[in-house]
């Protein structure tokens, strides 16, 4: 089965666009990370898993390039991601000498942290299934934003830009 998305909603779809973090991990430099202590680097190269996917599906979902077969694969690592990315900031390594973007704020409000990346995992989960089940555009596209707002939401907050 070919799957074959055509979108009409430019101006939501460029809303969505906005929403994620793709400008900053694009020119996400290379300033200053071989001096990652471990636990930064463990958690950026977790975190690229996301950015990897997104740069596959943002052609799939907005440009109509891309191959839309692909789409529940890269929905899955998401998902498969977000199992990951509350442990591997669990350890507080406020005050470690080395570079991160990790604001303090992470660990000052754990809990708050915390409750984001739980809800990251359930909307990637949904994502997932969603594109598994159907290729109806609406409904894709509707659990994609749900995704996208966990990102822009968190790094608003504790990532340092
Ligand atoms: C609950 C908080 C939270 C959520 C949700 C979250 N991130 Fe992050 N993200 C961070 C933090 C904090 C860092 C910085 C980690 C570090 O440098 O130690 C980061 C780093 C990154 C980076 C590395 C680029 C950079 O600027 O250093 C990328 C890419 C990224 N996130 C993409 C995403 C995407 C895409 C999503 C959504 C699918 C997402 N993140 C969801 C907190 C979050």
């Amino acid at each position: 089965m070919t799957r074959k998305f055509t979108f009409k909603k430019v101006a939501i779809a460029a809303l969505v666009c906005a929403a994620l973090p793709l400008s900053s991990s694009v020119a996400d430099s290379h300033e200053g990370e071989e001096e990652r202590f471990f636990e930064s680097k463990y958690r950026h190269d977790t975190m690229q898993h996301f950015n990897y996917s997104m740069q596959k599906l943002v052609p799939i979902l907005f440009q109509g390039t891309g191959n839309p077969d692909h789409l529940p694969a890269i929905a899955t690592i998401l998902a498969s991601t977000a199992t990951m990315t509350k442990s591997v900031f669990e350890k507080d390594t406020r005050g470690t000498e080395g570079f991160t973007k990790a604001k303090d704020a992470v660990w000052e409000n754990w809990e708050d942290f915390a409750k984001r990346m739980d809800a990251l995992q359930v909307d990637t989960a949904a994502f997932a299934e969603v594109t598994q089940r159907t290729t109806d555009k609406e409904e894709i596209m509707a659990a994609f934003k749900n995704v996208g707002r966990n990102c822009k939401g968190c790094h608003d907050e504790y990532k340092a830009k």
